[in-house]
């Protein structure tokens, strides 16, 4: 039995341990506003925070998850409003909106480590998260809008 919490909740899970986090999150908690892109830790789009630290849940076995506390996109404020998100819509950030979520929880965990980051920060805490449609200066202005707003 694994025990784990996400965005809040305590959870326990008996099924598979080699079963991926994202799987768990999608398929058994129905949070699917974490998204499935490549399967193989290659663009992003899976980002959650696990203890804190962004993570692709697609290569994350539930064994890894056990004991530990999983924040998703759902669990970042009730209303949508983190600081992040505001900044977000503020700048018009999404065009087809898949990479986002994934985008979102990258930044919040790089403002939440460096508060007010620079240009190089911000493209190597960002470099993984692919977006098809372009959206990357977008992305950046929103990240400097969002700064010194993210509590650690
Ligand atoms: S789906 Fe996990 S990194 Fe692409
Ligand atoms: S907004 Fe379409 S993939 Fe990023």
């Amino acid at each position: 039995m694994i025990k784990l919490k996400v965005n809040g909740a305590a959870r326990q899970f008996d099924g598979p341990t080699d079963m991926p986090l994202l799987w768990y999150l999608r398929d058994v908690l129905d949070l699917t506003g974490t998204k499935f892109g490549c399967g193989m830790a290659q663009c992003g789009a899976c980002t959650v925070h696990v203890n804190g630290k962004p993570t692709r849940a697609c290569i994350t076995p539930m064994s890894a998850a056990a004991g530990k506390t999983i924040v998703t996109i759902e669990g970042l404020s009730e209303e949508g409003d983190h600081p992040v998100q505001e900044a977000w819509k503020q700048c018009n950030v999404p065009q087809c909106g898949y990479c986002q979520s994934g985008q979102i929880m990258q930044a919040v965990a790089l403002l939440k480590d460096k508060s007010k980051p620079t240009d190089k920060d911000i493209d190597t805490a960002m470099s993984g998260n692919i977006c098809r449609c372009g959206t990357y200066q977008r992305i950046r202005q929103a990240i400097k809008v969002a700064s010194g707003q993210v509590k650690a």
